[in-house]
């Protein structure tokens, strides 16, 4: 009965792991949602909105309100010039606004360049468009490489006359990386040589730990006008079951992801939508403590996986962090054992890292867990007491 386009997929391995956390009654640090609400006052502005009577459908591109927030963000932030009218689109979700890019700008047989690991929905969407990814695997930190990294050669063979996209993920999930001035330098490059679209997803772009910086790859002139910026509502204020999400850009590029968007949900929630304005026309306080809130649980998980005899890999942005599981990993143990293993023995859930990997590179996530530290200090110290207490795992 199923079509081809999805015979291929299985249920998610999210969904596996959160039955397998809750029969264990696990401290769950596995899927990427906050255990707490966002601001209070963004709540209510929601409950206004459905009380004064903002509950029909919403105009296709966007409330006015919020696309005119998203430009006086991508001012405040960035220093970006961004019409409102024309250069925001807003969907459900910056999943949506990556599924109707990948609609807009390839044909079944074209090509996507992926760094790999990815958020798993890129996948998807490219083959859900019949189009054909093509891998740059995102390396390890090293002796020589102090954070995650790729090799140019590879980059630079993943681009081919059939190129129409690359996808960019900075603050990077699952890896914490945040791509470098000359990293996006090259990738511009290469994108221009083939006259391919970047699709820039940042949906952590708030949360980036100093020293490092968040460049926004729009804002480098080589870059601006092949560039699509995709954010979300979710991330940045902790309310990612609204799935108010947005991309913003050149002209033609929302105009194109705005005629996907028009025939996949046409419109999304508008009392969701008119808060997420607000919460966009916060003060720069509330941005800083957001970040530094979340460089504090960063650095108390990191201490206590260390402690717990996890090695963990350096994390400059997103609210993820990678482990290297090492002698704690059994002889011949991958991924997804070594992570039910923590359920079941620690009552700590985390997510085996090869579900960001294509099938044929899954072996390269064995030996590391990815933990997610968007959560309560309460769930955080459980979950330390958990891991540093009684025996260690293996
Ligand atoms: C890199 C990345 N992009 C997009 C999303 C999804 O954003 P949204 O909830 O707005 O669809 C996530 C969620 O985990 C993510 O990690």
């Amino acid at each position: 009965m199923l079509s081809q386009r999805v015979a291929g997929f299985g249920a998610t391995v999210f969904a596996e792991f959160s039955k397998l956390a809750q029969e264990h009654r696990a401290v769950n640090l596995g899927q990427g949602f906050p255990d707490f609400d966002g601001p209070a006052e963004i709540k209510q502005a929601a409950i206004d909105a459905i009380t004064s009577g903002v509950n029909q459908y919403a105009i296709s591109q966007g409330a006015l309100a919020l696309r005119t927030a998203i430009a006086k963000h991508a001012r405040r932030f960035y220093d970006q010039s961004i019409e409102p009218l024309s250069q925001v689109v807003v969907t459900s979700g910056a999943t949506e606004t990556i599924f109707d890019a990948v609609q807009a700008f390839t044909d079944p047989g074209d090509e996507v360049v992926l760094f790999e690991p990815f958020y798993d929905s890129y996948l998807a969407s490219v083959q859900l468009a019949g189009a054909v990814p093509r891998y740059v695997e995102l390396r390890a930190p090293d002796a020589s490489h102090p954070t995650w990294w790729f090799d140019e050669r590879e980059l630079e063979q993943a681009f081919t006359p059939r190129t129409r996209l690359v996808i960019v993920n900075t603050p990077h999930n699952p890896t914490g990386k945040i791509f470098t001035r000359d990293e996006l330098e090259l990738i511009g490059r290469l994108a221009a040589r083939a006259n391919a679209v970047i699709v820039s997803d940042e949906v952590y772009e708030h949360l980036v730990f100093a020293p490092a910086r968040h460049v926004r790859p729009a804002t480098m002139p080589s870059l601006a006008d092949r560039t699509l910026t995709i954010s979300s509502g979710g991330k940045s204020f902790s309310f990612t079951g609204w799935k108010i999400g947005w991309g913003l850009g050149p002209v033609a590029l929302v105009g194109a992801v705005q005629k996907a968007h028009q025939w996949v949900t046409f419109a999304t929630a508008s009392p969701f939508q008119a808060a997420i304005a607000r919460a966009l026309e916060l003060p720069d306080s509330y941005f800083s403590g957001f970040v530094a809130e979340y460089a504090a649980r960063r650095d108390f998980l990191g201490a206590a996986l260390t402690k717990a005899g996890l090695e963990v890999l350096p994390v400059e942005g997103s609210y993820f962090l990678m482990a290297r599981t090492g002698s704690l990993r059994k002889a011949g143990e991958d991924d997804v054992q070594f992570c039910k293993r923590l359920i079941v023995e620690k009552g700590v859930a985390a997510i085996p890292p090869s579900v960001f990997y294509s099938a044929a590179h899954a072996p390269r996530a064995h030996g590391l867990a990815r933990f997610a530290f968007c959560k309560t200090d309460a769930t955080l110290q459980e979950a330390a007491r958990r891991l540093t207490g009684g025996s260690v795992l293996g």
